[in-house]
């Protein structure tokens, strides 16, 4: 199944949030990936009701992806959302940013191991202006949403050097079969004009709801069914679609290299 990470330039636009309520709302099983180097947010705020020791999460299992047992050790990293059904998980991030120099070299591995999952990974990746962002783990993904508020060009900017950041790091981030897209938090300059500035599509857009991020964050007592749960199902269906024209990209890509390939005779 599908890895897909969630990034930001600068600011908090809302990754957390976002993954959270894909977490949430799309067809389960779901696994939300907290791999953002900053800290992880879910057990300070949505699952704070939850004591979990603090030898668990993505940290060791980074480990145990670097010597090749991830397999074996990912259940017991993780809370379940929607419990006994294990069919949304939460793999709960590290909770000081001074671990993240011991969780990048990691990142490959756990990219790697994610992305074959037989689960949907959503993992949130943070803010690439941070030291060790998981660069290489945005390698593996199938898509790599960057979430920006659309609000202004001033919300919008910070976008253009994290793109190109992107474009100079990671591989397949340009071209028919570029795995990067936006997704657009709240309204403001129109998606259209947004994809011919900064030469990405735009994947999704959700819906700007305080009450329900509010709830998502572990404050206030917002339900969590408004418009931004209801606009983060909607988002599901245009992943796919993303993601299926990704893959006939690179099909086509694959076959028209095979038809190049000089033919050799004997
Ligand atoms: N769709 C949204 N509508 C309204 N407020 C939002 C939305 N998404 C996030 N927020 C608010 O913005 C703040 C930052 O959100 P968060 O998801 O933690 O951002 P990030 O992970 O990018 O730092 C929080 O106070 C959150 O409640
Ligand atoms: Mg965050």
């Amino acid at each position: 199944m599908p890895l897909i990470a969630l990034v930001s330039a600068k600011g908090s636009p809302g990754v957390s949030t976002a993954a959270l309520a894909f977490t949430l709302t799309w067809p389960a099983p779901t696994l939300m990936a907290e791999c953002d180097p900053a800290g992880g947010d879910l057990l300070a705020g949505y699952l704070a009701k939850y004591e979990l020791p603090p030898d668990r999460g993505v940290l060791p299992l980074a480990t145990s992806a670097i010597r090749g047992h991830a397999e074996q050790d990912l259940p017991g990293q993780l809370i379940d959302l929607d419990a006994p059904r294990q069919q949304r998980m939460v793999l709960p991030g590290i909770n000081d940013p001074g671990q993240a120099a011991s969780l990048a070299p990691g990142w490959d591995r756990l990219g790697e191991f994610f992305s074959i999952l037989p689960t949907t990974v959503i993992a949130d990746c943070g803010r690439l202006c941070v030291p060790h962002a998981p660069i290489a783990l945005l390698a593996r993904a199938s898509l790599v949403l960057m979430v920006v508020n659309p609000k202004s060009i001033r919300t919008l900017s910070p976008a253009v050097p994290a793109i190109a950041r992107l474009r100079r790091e990671v591989p397949h981030t340009e071209g028919p079969d570029s795995n990067l897209g936006l997704l657009l938090v709240g309204d403001g300059i129109a998606p259209r004009e947004i994809t011919r500035n900064l030469q990405v599509p735009v994947v999704a857009r959700l819906s700007w709801d305080p009450a329900t991020a509010a709830a998502l964050n572990g404050e206030g007592k917002g339900r969590t069914r408004g418009p931004l749960m209801r606009s983060a199902l909607a988002a599901h269906k245009s992943v796919q679609t993303a993601l299926s024209a990704r893959r006939t990209a690179q099909t086509a890509i694959a076959l028209r290299d095979t038809d190049s390939l000089p033919v050799v005779t004997r």
